[in-house]
């Protein structure tokens, strides 16, 4: 079981001092409207992923007044065969100390393989409208979970990317801008295996969820993998020593890893022309149910969940639907909501109630 037992956040946002032993199944955090709930979700999220999910601003994290923000947590981690860890982040406003077992980190990665995370918020439905930025992260998240050589590779097409652009920008000689290409190019192939191989996988997963929450919907959905160069490319290299004049002119790189996608379409259409905004919100749990359960299945490894304000724009039947399949993963939940009305819904020998309110938790049951 990969689970948090325990949290202290000290002066995040509207949070002094919070420390809460968080159950091992569900634990519901009812409070009102700036009560403080999702700046707990976004303290677990920081110290998981090092970054928030409404800032990139470090000042906007630490309470006000202060000068620092402190968060920590204890962890079971199925990923260090089931060991228990202490992961500490501190942030002030020019620096972030990461701490793992009274150790200091260099890099969030040990911190994001410890304690691997999902979200859900009332943006998460953004995944399908906005760019391709959110649904590569969402791919990447994956991969960087089931394929140790991911990351690596990722951070090696970054800096070639980052030099070839910078060599486009200035308008270098070709020669100077295709020093680039050939590690370019290997590492994007090998990106491209690494995510198709885990859409593959992922499709099922989808397939079953999307049933099971939108029965109304009789096509079966189909992620449609988009490499981030045209399909029809037969070499990768060519394209990129025919593509100087334009790219030059650009200023940065047309084609490549950086630039892939997945479109989502029921049948013929596009999900995001065809699907509700309930549906959307819907079709988005599907996906994080759909990745927890391949992440399960292929690791052995449970994620936690992190829900902030669970109920929003679902009716009755479907938030009950997914209630039951976001129990039956038996992995622990962290869920927000305004109201106490999924109470009666949730299996009480696993869950914990508490309240929040002006950033202060307190247990209910
Ligand atoms: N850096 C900060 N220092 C102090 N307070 C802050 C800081 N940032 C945000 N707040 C305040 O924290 C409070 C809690 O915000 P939060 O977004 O967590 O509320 P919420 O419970 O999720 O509310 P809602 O139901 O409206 O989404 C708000 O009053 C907000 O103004
Ligand atoms: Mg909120």
């Amino acid at each position: 079981m990969t689970q948090i037992n325990q949290i202290s956040i000290q002066n995040f946002r509207n949070c002094g001092h919070l420390h809460c032993d968080l159950s091992a199944g569900l634990n519901l955090i009812i409070g009102d409207n700036a009560a403080g709930k999702t700046s707990l979700i976004e303290a677990i999220w920081v110290l998981a992923t090092g970054r928030s999910f409404r800032t990139a601003k470090s000042q906007h994290l630490i309470q006000r007044d202060f000068e620092s923000s402190t968060l920590f947590a204890e962890v079971t981690s199925s990923h260090s065969r089931h060991k228990m860890h202490r992961l500490g982040l501190q942030k002030s406003l020019t620096q972030t100390l990461l701490r793992l077992d009274g150790e200091t980190l260099k890099s969030q990665a040990a911190l994001a393989q410890l304690l691997p995370v999902q979200l859900l918020t009332p943006e998460s439905h953004k995944l399908l409208e906005e760019g391709p930025k959110a649904r590569r992260q969402f791919m990447d998240w994956g991969c960087f979970h089931q394929s140790p050589e991911f990351m690596p590779l990722w951070r090696h097409y970054q800096r070639g990317l980052k030099q070839r652009n910078y060599a486009l920008k200035r308008h270098l000689p070709k020669v100077q801008v295709q020093l680039w290409d050939q590690t370019l190019v290997e590492n994007a192939l090998k990106i491209d295996l690494i995510r198709q191989r885990y859409l593959e996988r992922l499709t099922p997963y989808l397939i079953t969820f999307c049933q099971a929450l939108m029965p109304e919907i009789k096509e079966e959905v189909v992620c449609q993998y988009r490499a981030g160069w045209p399909k029809a490319t037969e070499d990768l290299l060519a394209l990129y020593a025919d593509s100087y004049q334009k790219e030059s002119h650009l200023g940065h790189t047309q084609y490549g890893a950086h630039r892939a996608d997945i479109r989502f379409k029921f049948g013929t259409q596009e999900a995001l022309n065809t699907l509700s905004r309930g549906q959307q919100k819907l079709f988005v749990c599907a996906l994080l149910l759909a990745q927890a359960s391949l992440h399960e299945k292929v690791l052995q490894e449970p994620v936690i969940m992190l829900i902030d304000d669970l109920p929003a724009e679902l009716d009755e039947t479907h938030r009950r639907k997914l209630l039951e399949l976001l129990q039956i993963l038996n992995i622990q939940h962290v869920i927000t909501s305004t109201s106490a009305s999924l109470i009666p819904i949730l299996n009480p020998e696993t869950t914990r109630v508490w309240t929040i309110d002006s950033g202060q938790l307190s247990l209910q049951s």
